[in-house]
């Protein structure tokens, strides 16, 4: 009779303890502590580990494979992958629940022409994803649809139909019958991808992960899984909007900088080639509080539009609150206004909002958050076709940012007429572009602003 130990695992990062925490010392996650069963089989099984001395290769007698990467269909898709899925490779995909990740996975496998694929859900029945596929149109009938939930069996089926493509719907789903813990612990998410990662290292064929993001935006569990699987791809929106942004986390087999543009319709998802300007919210003339600015990802600018709303403090404590946006930058770059050009934010409640439900991190949107708070604040709109692209120090200043030619020629291509950039790049601008302002710092900056 095998013994039965509990010990509680954090669900976070994988930490072990012997009780119960309220916070992992480990990695400091709050209320992640489950308790799970591990039998003394499983503890042995994990010691015995084969004494045999292994073979190691001299590094200049390793013959490189030129893999031949698998076409996805779409080429947004393709790029983030780094140019095809490579043979052997675990991907996992991660995103909100409802954002599409089913549907983006399934539309590409059954686009494919002469390859098999096995996708395997445990999340949805058959006729589920039949109604699913059919709404999003079934090209290759090579595609085998399996629900199931036991690892074993899966990898048994897996071998037995050797598809050229495994699909994983989802992660959090599968468990391994030798572990007691439930499905989606982290013990399970780790010995299943384990499992997964030895298939797909051993017979090459790519196996596709898909994997639930938790409230903090990362994959739910397992942070030791992001290190298992070798690309990790985020896919982001808002539920209320219907664009799609697949971004890459990880990538060992390309950049981490590209990211792909995509639009749910009716029909499933359609890629948007050309995504320039499709976050903006459409005609602002006359609108206080609306700015506008670039984020650049990779080979991709985007157009952003910043909305800002400076109303009278309610409370003694005035709210500062940004969605899309770090709330600490945020705070940063209110300060800078209020030191640097003396406006009484104080009195004010202070929120931000990037248009589309995106969340940005690029410190070129810095002039464009400055810019909507100035115009709300003074409830005054920003002159016409303008666009502000800059970083912003502490000390009022207005730094140099990554790729400002690329940016300053998109917000030239789609109609900006006054593109604010900072003066320290001004020489860098090669090609010509009408109404490139350069400014130095926020006070130079403020004069040129309002209309
Ligand atoms: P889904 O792919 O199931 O999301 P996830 O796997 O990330 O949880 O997508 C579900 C949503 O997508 C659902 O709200 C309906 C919508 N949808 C469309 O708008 N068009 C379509 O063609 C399909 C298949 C789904
Ligand atoms: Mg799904």
């Amino acid at each position: 009779m095998p013994k039965f130990k509990t010990v509680f695992v954090c669900q976070n990062c994988g930490y072990i303890s012997p009780k119960w925490a309220g916070k992992c010392s480990n990695c400091s996650s709050w209320n992640s502590f489950i308790e799970e069963v591990e039998s003394s089989e499983e503890k042995n099984a994990k010691k015995s580990v084969s004494a045999k001395p292994g073979s190691p290769v001299a590094i200049n007698d390793i013959v490189q494979n030129v893999f031949l990467r698998m076409n996805m269909h779409f080429s947004e898709f393709d790029r983030v992958l780094g140019g095809g899925l490579v043979p052997g490779s675990l991907v996992l995909l991660g995103g909100e629940p409802g954002i599409g990740k089913s549907t983006l996975v399934l539309q590409s496998v059954l686009n494919l022409k002469n390859t098999k694929i096995l996708y395997i859900s445990g999340e949805e029945s058959e006729t589920q994803i039949k109604l699913r596929a059919e709404r999003i149109g079934i090209h290759n009938t090579d595609c085998f649809i399996y629900t199931e939930t036991n690892i074993e069996k899966i990898l048994a089926t897996i071998k037995s139909i050797t598809p050229d493509i495994v699909v994983i719907d989802s992660v959090q789903t599968v468990a391994s019958a030798d572990l007691s813990s439930s499905p989606g612990t982290v013990s399970q998410i780790r010995e299943c991808s384990r499992q997964l990662q030895e298939y797909a290292k051993e017979s090459s064929t790519p196996v596709i992960l898909i994997g639930h993001i938790n409230k903090d935006g990362d994959i739910a569990g397992p942070m030791s899984l992001e290190h298992i699987v070798d690309v990790v791809l985020q896919f982001e929106g808002d539920n209320n909007h219907f664009y799609r942004l697949l971004r890459p986390k990880k990538n060992r087999f390309g950049s981490t900088y590209e990211i792909g543009v995509f639009e749910m319709t009716n029909d499933g998802m359609k890629e948007i080639s050309d995504p320039g300007n499709i976050l903006l919210s459409g005609d602002n003339t006359g609108l206080s509080g609306v700015a506008f600015g670039t984020i650049a990802e990779g080979s991709r600018t985007l157009m952003i539009e910043i909305q800002a709303l400076a109303g009278n403090a309610v409370f003694s404590a005035p709210q500062r609150n940004a969605t899309g946006f770090d709330s600490r930058r945020f705070q940063m770059l209110l300060a800078v206004i209020e030191k640097r050009l003396g406006l009484k934010l104080v009195q004010k409640d202070i929120f931000l909002n990037i248009a589309g439900g995106l969340k940005i991190n690029d410190p070129a949107a810095d002039l464009a958050v400055i810019s909507a708070v100035i115009s709300s604040y003074f409830d005054k709109p920003i002159r016409e076709n303008s666009c502000f692209i800059g970083e912003v120090g502490l000390s009022g200043q207005i730094r140099p940012v990554s790729f400002i030619e690329k940016r300053v020629g998109e917000a030239s291509r789609l109609g900006f007429e006054n593109i604010f950039i900072s003066a320290s790049q001004k020489s860098e601008i090669k090609t010509k572009v009408k109404g490139v302002v350069a400014v130095t710092d926020i006070k130079d900056f403020a004069s040129k602003l309002l209309k």
